[in-house]
């Protein structure tokens, strides 16, 4: 047997490796607390889960939904973005549900990557950028995101030659990892760059609701033009603490919807209906649920931002997403620094250069994270420190 050789160039996914330092941990009956992972520890909202059971009980839905999803469904995430951003959407041209916004992000490369193309891909990013243009047998060219630039990638730095070759182009804010935001001002500059290069632009967005003192995300879809170069990416994993669920939408540009839509024809066979109407739901109902979810992570924000800095290492405090971005010590790699957490006092943190090598320096600690491990984590951290601090035994 011969794998392809595209499969050489496909790391195994990051959390499948750190889920692994930390089964082996446990297995060895050791306590681990995770700061890993993204995913939200607080239940979907019952009125959620309610609709959810009373359509799954419906023989209706027991059978092959449309890749195109419910109309019912598109018209709700339509009249979302009406509500929420004043972006009006065409129900059926301009919005597609997805089985989790992560498939649709890895897929909509191969709508648009040629053998050889280029994707611009921030970096540090969320991996599924990279990975689903090396699937599609395209190039990356990485756009670093610094502390200097706000972790806002420097559009006019990519060489024109890169540009000659981009089909592409990704961005994502609020952000994962760096928990920096963009303004429209930054979406404005985004389209016009769009057009003068012929890219098709695509703006993930899934943490636009998760958000602390008053800050309020804006949407690629407001800027003005957006709508002719590209598509919005979200979800309702984090808004609605739906991640087991799997269910978000591409929004935006009919061309690029439709070029999506057909991709996943071909590959799957819908979201489950039950879910769908959960998702109805979910954006129809009360919104209640998203200050008292955001309540609660900026409690914890500010907990693990004080605590960190208080035991020297510096971090800054995100307006919104689900994640606090921290400096390493001196004399530590990103890597080094996770996996002396982890094996010193059994805490997992994200490395940062799992994002690419501009995470280099940093580790990433997710806010996902019930309250009482919170605190033990962080009294861990900070035991780690004085461990640290305290002078060597002489031998
Ligand atoms: C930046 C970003 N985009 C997309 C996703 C995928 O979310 P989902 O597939 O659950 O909709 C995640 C999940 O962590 C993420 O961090």
């Amino acid at each position: 047997m011969k794998l392809s050789k595209r499969m050489g160039n496909i790391p195994p996914y990051l959390f499948v490796e750190i889920g692994k330092k930390i089964a082996a941990k446990k297995a060895k009956g050791e306590s681990v607390i995770s700061f890993a992972v993204g995913d939200p520890d607080i239940p979907t909202p019952p009125r959620i889960i309610e609709r959810l059971c009373q359509a799954a009980q419906d023989p209706a839905n027991h059978r092959y939904p449309e890749t195109a999803g419910l109309p019912e469904l598109r018209q709700a995430i339509a009249g979302w973005y009406k509500s929420r951003f004043g972006v009006s959407l065409d129900a059926d041209k301009e919005v597609l549900p997805l089985l989790g916004s992560k498939e649709g992000v890895a897929h909509i490369a191969l709508c648009f990557i040629n053998p050889g193309d280029i994707a611009l891909v921030p970096d540090p990013a969320y991996p599924p950028y990279a990975m689903g243009t090396i699937i599609a047998d395209g190039r990356p060219y990485y756009m670093p995101l610094t502390e200097k630039n706000n972790f806002l990638p420097d559009l006019d730095a990519i060489p024109s030659n890169v540009l000659k070759e981009a089909k592409l182009l990704w961005i994502n804010y609020p952000n994962n990892p760096t928990g920096a935001v963009a303004d429209l001002d930054f979406f404005n500059r985004v389209v016009k760059f769009a057009q003068q290069h012929d890219l098709a632009v695509c703006h993930d967005g899934p943490y636009s609701e998760v958000a602390f003192d008053g800050y309020q995300a804006v949407s690629f879809l407001q800027a003005e033009g957006a709508r002719e170069v590209g598509v919005e990416f979200h979800s309702l994993s984090k808004s609605y603490n739906m991640t087991g669920w799997r269910i978000g939408m591409a929004v935006g540009n009919a061309e690029m919807v439709a070029a999506l839509r057909d991709v996943k024809s071909n590959l799957d066979s819908g979201i489950p209906q039950a879910i769908q109407y959960a998702a109805i739901e979910a954006l129809t109902g009360p919104q209640g649920c998203i200050p008292e979810h955001n309540a609660i992570y900026q409690r914890r924000r500010d907990l693990v931002v004080e605590t960190l800095n208080s035991i020297g290492l510096e971090a800054k405090s995100p307006k919104a997403a689900l994640y606090v971005w921290a400096k390493v010590p001196e004399g530590y790699t990103s890597m080094g620094f996770a996996d002396d957490l982890l094996e010193k006092v059994g805490v997992a943190v994200t490395p940062g250069t799992g994002y690419g090598k501009n995470g280099e320096g940093y580790v990433r600690l997710s806010l996902t994270i019930p309250d009482a491990g919170l605190v033990k984590g962080l009294s861990r951290l900070a035991e780690w420190r004085s461990g640290k601090l305290r002078p060597k035994a002489k031998k």
